[in-house]
C-alpha cells in the first residue's frame, strides 16, 4: 500500500515510514540475538497492536526460540487507557524456567505492562525483559517500569498504523502516523 491510499488521509502527517522501522527492527532482532546467545527464548506478541512489528521481528532473531500470544484489553476510552487490564486471551505454555520476551506495539502510561510483568514473574520465568516497537515516556504513570527493548522515542501523540489502532482501524498502514485529532475529538 502506497501512502496516496485512502487511509493516510486521515493522518496529520506520517511519522515513521516503513523503512524507518524496518531498519530498528533489523537492529533490534541484532541486538536480541547477541544478548540471547546460547538460549531459547519465548517471544510473547500482546495482540493485536504488536501482531505486524512481532512477525517482522522474529524473523530478525537468529535463535531457535518459540512464540506465544496473549491479548488483553484495557478498559477505557479508545485513545486512553484506564488503568483496569483484563486477559482476554493466556498464553498456550507455561513459562517456568523460561526466558520471556515480552514484545508490546507502544508503552504509553505503562500500566497495561507493569500489570503484565507482575502476572507473568509470578508464574516463575527465568528471566522476563520489555520490548517495544514504540515509547511515549512523557505519558508515564508507572514509575517502576523497566523498558529494555525500545526502537522509538516518540512525542505524545496519537500515532496509528504498523498494527496500531484507533478504534481497531488503520492496523494495516505500512507506516506509522499521527493520527488527525478531527478523527477522534
Ligand atoms: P498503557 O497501559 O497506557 O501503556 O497502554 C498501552 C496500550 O495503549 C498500547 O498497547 C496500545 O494498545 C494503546 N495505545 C497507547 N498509545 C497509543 C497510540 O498512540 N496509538 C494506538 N494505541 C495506543
Ligand atoms: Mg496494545
Amino acid at each position: 500500500m502506497n501512502q496516496n491510499s485512502e487511509l493516510y488521509k486521515d493522518l496529520e502527517k506520517v511519522l515513521l515510514t516503513r523503512e524507518e522501522i524496518a531498519e530498528k527492527v533489523k537492529e533490534l532482532g541484532k541486538q536480541i540475538t547477541h544478548d540471547y546467545s546460547g538460549k531459547k527464548p519465548v517471544l510473547v506478541c500482546i495482540l493485536k497492536g504488536a501482531a505486524v512489528f512481532f512477525a517482522d521481528l522474529i524473523r530478525e532473531i537468529d535463535l531457535p526460540l518459540t512464540l506465544d500470544f496473549m491479548a488483553i484489553s484495557s478498559y477505557g476510552s479508545a485513545t486512553k487507557t484506564s488503568g483496569v487490564v483484563r486477559i482476554l486471551k493466556d498464553l498456550d505454555n507455561d513459562i517456568l524456567d523460561r526466558d520471556v520476551i515480552l514484545v508490546e506495539d507502544i508503552v504509553d502510561s505503562g500500566i497495561t505492562l507493569s500489570y503484565l510483568t507482575k502476572i507473568l514473574k509470578q508464574r516463575g520465568a527465568r528471566s522476563l525483559r520489555i520490548a517495544t516497537l514504540l515509547d511515549k515516556p512523557a505519558r508515564r504513570k508507572v514509575k517502576d517500569l523497566n523498558v529494555d527493548y525500545m526502537c522509538f522515542d516518540i512525542p505524545d501523540a496519537f500515532v496509528v498504523g504498523y498494527g496500531l489502532d484507533y478504534n481497531q482501524a488503520y492496523r494495516n498502514l505500512p507506516d506509522i502516523g499521527i493520527l488527525s485529532p478531527r478523527i477522534y475529538e
